[in-house]
């Protein structure tokens, strides 16, 4: 998962924490990092031609994210029922993208969208030594 840079900036970092533990998740790896707009594309490939993904690389571009990797049972989809719908105005009451995200594109927080690409992302951040 990804803490994106408005939350960040917002100081949303220790509320998101928060109901990570709340949610039952087990922070594995954890960093407070910046993605060059090189990294971001490289990140966001899968989107590659999408019309939004300028707009989207510039922002997670656009200061500091941080980023982690949780574990639970059955986590990637646990989590993105967790954070909730992409845009925070349809997402459900009490979810962290309807507390703390902005709008489709600031939206809070990232979660991987297959046990594969949470694979591919946790190996973008974290070497073997950085998992606990
Ligand atoms: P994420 O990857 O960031 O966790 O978000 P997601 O799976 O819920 O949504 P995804 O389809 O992967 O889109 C990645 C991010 O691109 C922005 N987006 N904008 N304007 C649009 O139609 C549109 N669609 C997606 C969102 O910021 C989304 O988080
Ligand atoms: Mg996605």
């Amino acid at each position: 998962m990804m803490i994106k840079p408005t939350a960040v900036r917002k100081g949303f970092i220790g509320p998101i924490l928060a109901k990570v533990a709340e949610g039952g998740f087990r922070i594995k790896a954890m960093k407070l990092t910046r993605l060059s707009l090189e990294d971001a594309k490289k990140f966001y490939a899968v989107h590659a031609g999408r019309p939004f993904y300028g707009e989207l690389t510039e922002f997670m571009a656009s200061g500091p994210i941080v980023a982690a990797i949780l574990e639970k049972e059955n986590a990637v989809q646990a989590w993105r029922d967790f954070i909730g719908a992409t845009n925070p105005a349809e997402a459900a009451e009490g979810t962290i993208r309807a507390l703390y995200g902005t709008d489709m594109g600031q939206n809070a927080v990232h979660g991987s969208d297959s046990d594969e690409n949470a694979a591919i992302e946790s190996a973008f951040f974290f070497s073997q030594i950085e998992r606990y």
